[in-house]
């Protein structure tokens, strides 16, 4: 029997934060499989927790039915379920307790005769799909994330989006600024990395752009919101990272989430530069943390093409017997890397990006 005529029936989950994009990717690889190779598409819910627990069901050419402009999942996800390392409790003294129950989750995918599974996500859960194959399943991987930190591709679906969606609330928070005369300071989403930031604040030509990769020095990031304010132009729109720290300073936590496999969530330094920056200037600042309206509702029609795109070529790559790999971008052409290479790891902006030289030229500063 030839290696096409053995995958009859195929997985699919999304896992880790949702992300414009995601349901566009399930459209594709849904359709792509049933009508190219008349395979059955199997959907799993909640990413990595709906495998442990036998949440799985078909997927008919209906359910993925308009739904290439949804924001969302319709099969669910979930941040918080990593086989190897899966809080099934607390103990009396209410810590979380973990197990690895990687059996649970390859004995299901194996009753439902499941060939390959195709694993939509980040580097969380490109990490549990690593371990899954090094317990025998097939994996394809496809990127997802706004953050757009994923090794080795050029680019994340869900990053055009949170960008444009970055770009216009900067854009609004501009009119504020300008008319009341203040240093208004947007924090938006991103982890470790600086991309949404770096590009929003280049799309809105924000005056001050802070990302994790720089580090800044208050006394500066003051004197340019002072020196804007007596030159006459007197208001600062300023773009923040979530996880931008001072020289020699520390990122701000917003929470700890134990069951986690990364259980640090970033949020507020928003609100420590705005009292930092009124105390220092004694100019008028406001602080708007953007959250997740970054990741809400349509995609992008950038990000549904890289999404049907992603979804097809994944499945391609099923029918080619090419596993353990995520679908990519690489100098503007899709591709596909070894899933353990992009596996728990971050691609951060590097100082020198052209992107970082083109604000500074335009008149911004990084602060530093
Ligand atoms: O990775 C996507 C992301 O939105 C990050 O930008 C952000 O730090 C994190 O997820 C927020 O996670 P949660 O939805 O668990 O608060």
């Amino acid at each position: 029997m030839s290696h096409t005529q053995k995958v009859k029936r195929i997985g699919v989950l999304t896992g880790g934060g949702d992300c414009p994009g995601l349901n566009a990717v399930i459209r594709a690889v849904t359709k792509s499989a049933i009508s190219q190779h008349r395979l059955e598409v199997f959907g799993v819910a909640d990413g990595f927790l709906g495998l442990i627990e036998n949440r799985i069901r078909l997927l008919t050419f209906d359910d993925v039915s308009n739904i290439l402009d949804r924001g969302g999942t319709i099969l669910g996800t979930s941040n918080k379920a990593n086989p190897a390392h899966f809080c099934t409790g607390n103990d009396p003294a209410g810590r979380p307790v973990f197990e690895d129950v990687t059996d649970r989750a390859v004995r299901h995918v194996k009753e439902h005769g499941l060939y390959a599974l195709v694993v939509i996500g980040g580097d969380g859960t490109m990490s549990g799909a690593a371990h899954l194959i090094q317990r025998g399943l097939r994996i394809v991987g496809v990127p997802k994330t706004i953050d757009n930190d994923l090794m080795h591709t050029d680019v994340t679906f869900g990053f055009d989006t949170a960008v444009a969606i970055a770009t216009d609330a900067l854009d609004r928070i501009r009119t504020t600024a300008s008319s009341h005369h203040r240093v208004m300071i947007v924090e938006l989403m991103g982890r470790n990395a600086g991309w949404i930031t770096l590009h929003a604040g280049a799309a809105s030509g924000a005056d001050v752009l802070l990302i994790p990769e720089i580090e800044y020095d208050l006394h500066k990031v003051c004197t340019r919101c002072a020196d804007r304010s007596r030159r006459g132009r007197a208001y600062t729109l300023v773009a923040v990272s979530e996880g931008a720290k001072p020289i020699g300073g520390e990122m701000v936590v917003d929470r700890v989430v134990q069951e986690s496999p990364d259980p640090i969530r970033l949020g507020g330094i928003s609100e420590v530069l705005c009292e930092q920056i009124a105390n220092r200037t004694k100019l008028e600042c406001r602080a708007t943390i953007l959250g997740h309206v970054q990741r809400g509702g349509k995609p992008t029609a950038h990000d549904r093409v890289l999404a049907t795109q992603f979804g097809h070529q994944a499945v391609e790559l099923i029918m080619n017997g090419q596993y353990d790999r995520m679908v990519a971008v690489q100098d503007g052409r899709i591709t596909s890397v070894p899933i353990s290479d992009v596996a728990d790891r971050q691609r951060l902006v590097p100082r020198d990006h052209p992107l970082v030289a083109a604000c500074r030229a335009t008149g911004a500063t990084f602060g530093d």
